[in-house]
């Protein structure tokens, strides 16, 4: 049985976790199958964005399966956790934007899925946390590495290491959620923020997020070396020639057809 949803309709790619009986904890199956899943929607052409989410009102994501993990030797950890990460790195170097649309749960390998998507959209019961160290563990899947950079060493230090789960309104405040909305609103509004998106250049986006990424692990000139490459390279493509002169002839760009 498939543990991965997956609706393509109008440029967007919806992957839903589908496991709801156990909060849509991620085992190794559920693993493999949202990446050869995603895999699939970033090579789609007709792929524009991909938005994230759990299946049922109650969780997006409750973190890797404690269940599996209890059986687990060393060995089978270190498999299962670069597997996680891996996962993660595809999310996040993503040419295509990745939007969470963040439904109830995102604990521990949820909330590291969650931060590896470029943008967090939470529901109104949406919560966040990294209990691991109440577990005996760390966060495996990359939230120690993420989560200083997304709110902030200290805040991370208190997150990670008290276990505490935060709501969304907190979410919101500390910058980890970019918006909030009712939980009937959640697709609706990651939908309606997709199709803004879509309506610009593709590479340009892609490009963006390239530099926003790699500016985030090395000095700033080195960062701004990367950038102004990147300025440059978008003159080689039709896609700078049709935004420039849509500005110019007054009308709506017109960038994928
Ligand atoms: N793994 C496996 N099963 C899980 C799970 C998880 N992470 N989270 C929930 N479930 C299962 C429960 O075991 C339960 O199954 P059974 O009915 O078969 O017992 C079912 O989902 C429903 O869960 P609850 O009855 O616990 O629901 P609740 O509403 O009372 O509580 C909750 C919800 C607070 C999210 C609670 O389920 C919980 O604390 N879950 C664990 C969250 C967690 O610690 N996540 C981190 C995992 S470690 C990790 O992710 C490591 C990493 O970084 C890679």
């Amino acid at each position: 049985m498939s543990l991965i949803k997956i609706n393509n309709e109008n440029g967007i790619s919806e992957i839903t976790i589908d496991r709801p009986e156990a909060l849509n904890a991620m085992n190794q199956d559920v693993v493999a199958e949202f990446s050869s899943v995603l895999q699939a929607a970033l090579s789609d052409k007709e792929t524009g964005i991909i938005i994230i989410t759990g299946a049922g009102d109650k969780a997006f994501i409750a973190g890797a399966d404690i269940k599996a993990m209890q059986k687990m030797t060393a060995e089978e950890a270190l498999i299962y956790g670069k597997a996680g990460q891996k996962l993660t790195m595809l999310i996040e170097s993503s040419p295509k934007p990745v939007i969470a649309a963040v439904n109830g749960f995102a604990l521990g390998g949820g909330c590291e899925i969650a931060m590896a998507c470029h943008i967090r959209i939470a529901s109104e019961n949406a919560s966040f946390g990294q209990p691991e160290v109440k577990l005996g563990l760390l966060p495996g899947w990359g939230g120690t590495q993420r989560l200083p950079k997304i709110i902030g060493v200290g805040r991370a230090n208190e997150l990670i290491t008290t276990g505490k789960i935060i709501n969304a309104e907190e979410a919101l405040r500390i910058g980890l959620a970019n918006i909030i909305s009712s939980q009937d609103e959640l697709l609706p509004t990651a939908r309606k923020m997709a199709g803004t998106i879509l309506r610009n250049g593709p590479r340009a986006i892609a490009s963006s997020l390239h530099c926003i990424k790699e500016g985030l692990s090395v000095p700033i000139k080195e960062g701004m070396k990367i950038e102004v490459q990147e300025f440059s390279k978008l003159f080689h493509h039709d896609e700078q020639m049709e935004g420039l002169t849509a500005f110019i002839e007054k009308r709506p760009a017109n960038f994928r057809d």
